[in-house]
């Protein structure tokens, strides 16, 4: 979508960039010519992924905020940061142990503002800014049964982007995020949508009525990283075939077709 060589000399950190939409953005990146770091958890997703597209990578657990700050260090100011890495799965809420909340919460909330934190301080320091993106769901606003950590997490996200995107917005760090409702991935899809009926009942939840792409995300996310954004800050941005239009509990029918 964006003309090549957008993000000649431009260096960023993509979270989760190994697989899935954090690699679909890696990827879109590397070829409009940014220098790419991707972390994650699993070397060997890392090793096969960078190489794929010529990028780096750091071997990152962001729920360690010691490692986080480790990482940063060792990468200096960079021009981009993604915050990706997510867990996720589905789990009646009276089921969910806290050790099960805690993950989620620890990936997703915890450690976006641990990378968020460690990188903006960087760019601040540097003095050339920077942009941040986060990447939400479309439940961040409605909530969605069967993903209270989850959702509770994203939405926690959406307002430390929008908090951020205020308080950085004078060091020249724009913050925004990306909210996507269900995309083929091999991640999400074995914990979100394992059986085929159950992916039907939500294309059905869709008004565009089938899933988002990993390039039609990857699009999205270059725009906003690039600086054709450059007056876009604190903005989330739904990609979901107007999912989220049918209502509250449209996540909640994947629960219905589980058992209990
Ligand atoms: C109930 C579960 C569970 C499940 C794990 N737990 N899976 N409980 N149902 N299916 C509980 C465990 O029992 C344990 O609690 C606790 O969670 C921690 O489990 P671990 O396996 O030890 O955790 P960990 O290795 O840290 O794994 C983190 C994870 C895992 C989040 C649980 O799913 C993961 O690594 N996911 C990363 C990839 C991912 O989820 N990608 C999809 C993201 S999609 P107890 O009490 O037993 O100790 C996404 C966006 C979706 O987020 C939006 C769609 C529109």
């Amino acid at each position: 979508m964006l003309p090549e060589k957008t993000f000649d000399g431009k260096t960023g950190i993509i979270t989760g960039g190994a697989t899935g939409i954090g690699f679909g953005i890696a990827r879109e990146l590397s070829r409009l010519g940014a220098r790419v770091i991707l972390a994650s958890r699993k070397e060997e997703n890392l090793r096969k992924a960078a190489g794929e597209i010529h990028g780096e990578y750091h071997v990152l657990d962001v729920r360690d905020a010691a490692a986080v700050e480790a990482m940063a260090e060792k990468f200096g100011p960079v021009d981009f940061l993604v915050n990706n890495a997510a867990g996720n799965f589905i789990v009646q809420s009276d089921q969910l142990s806290p050790n099960g909340w805690n993950s989620v919460i620890g990936i997703v909330l915890n450690g976006t503002f641990y990378c968020s934190s460690a990188v903006g301080k960087r760019m601040i320091q540097s003095g050339r800014g920077g942009v941040i993106l986060n990447v939400i769901a479309n439940y961040a606003w409605t909530g969605a049964p069967g993903v209270v950590h989850s959702a509770s997490a994203k939405a926690g996200v959406l307002a430390m982007t929008r908090t951020l995107a205020v308080e950085w917005a004078r060091h020249k760090i724009r913050v925004n995020a990306i909210a996507p409702g269900p995309v083929h991935t091999a991640g999400a899809s074995e914990r979100l949508f394992p059986d085929e009926k159950i992916e039907e009942g939500i294309r059905r939840t869709i008004p565009l009525r089938r899933f988002a792409s990993l390039d039609e995300i990857a699009n999205a996310a270059v725009y906003l990283l690039s600086d054709y954004a450059a007056y876009v800050t604190g903005e989330a941005f739904v990609i979901d075939g107007g999912q989220w239009l049918s209502g509250a509990d449209y996540w909640g029918r994947i629960r219905q077709m589980l058992p209990r």
